[in-house]
């Protein structure tokens, strides 16, 4: 090969190493209820995750953890937050888009004064310009 094809060669593989990794951007907004006592929702914490794993596996990868992709707050007694960000997943089969898997997940005092986590399920592609507001209508339940 003379220069020019490595050249050209190279620019090819930056290209396609570009094209293959796909970023998408969620806007999410929802609802935390906590039917015991509504109060308790305040300071409930919501996080956005981008699957890596298989979804239901305990096993998880240490290398290749899921990754958060934002958090906030509830910070009013109606439940409701927003949350935004962005994530990107290789595409391991060209041409084939890998669409970054995601899910909530909660930490909340509905039930515990130390809190504890809980994992909303399933796992959702919705991705800018839709908003995913599924919990608005489905609100998410924090009790027992
Ligand atoms: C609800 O929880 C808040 C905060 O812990 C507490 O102050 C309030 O008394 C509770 N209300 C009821 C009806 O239990």
């Amino acid at each position: 090969m003379n220069f020019k094809a490595v050249l050209i060669f190279s620019l090819f593989a930056v290209f396609f190493d570009t094209a293959f990794a796909n970023t998408e951007c969620v806007w999410a907004t929802g609802k935390v209820i906590c039917q015991k006592n509504q109060t308790l929702v305040l300071n409930t914490i919501v996080e956005l995750f981008d699957l890596d794993s298989p979804q239901g596996m305990n096993l998880k990868n240490p290398l290749d953890p899921d990754d958060k992709v934002a958090f906030t707050q509830v910070d009013e007694e109606d439940g409701i937050f927003q949350i935004e960000g962005c994530a990107s997943d290789q595409d391991w089969i060209p041409g084939i888009k890998n669409q970054p898997e995601m899910y909530f997940r909660v930490f909340h005092f509905c039930n515990k004064p130390n809190g504890e986590y809980k994992y909303i399920w399933p796992i959702f592609r919705v991705f800018v310009p839709t908003t995913y507001d599924k919990h608005i209508e489905d609100p998410i339940i924090l009790d027992d």
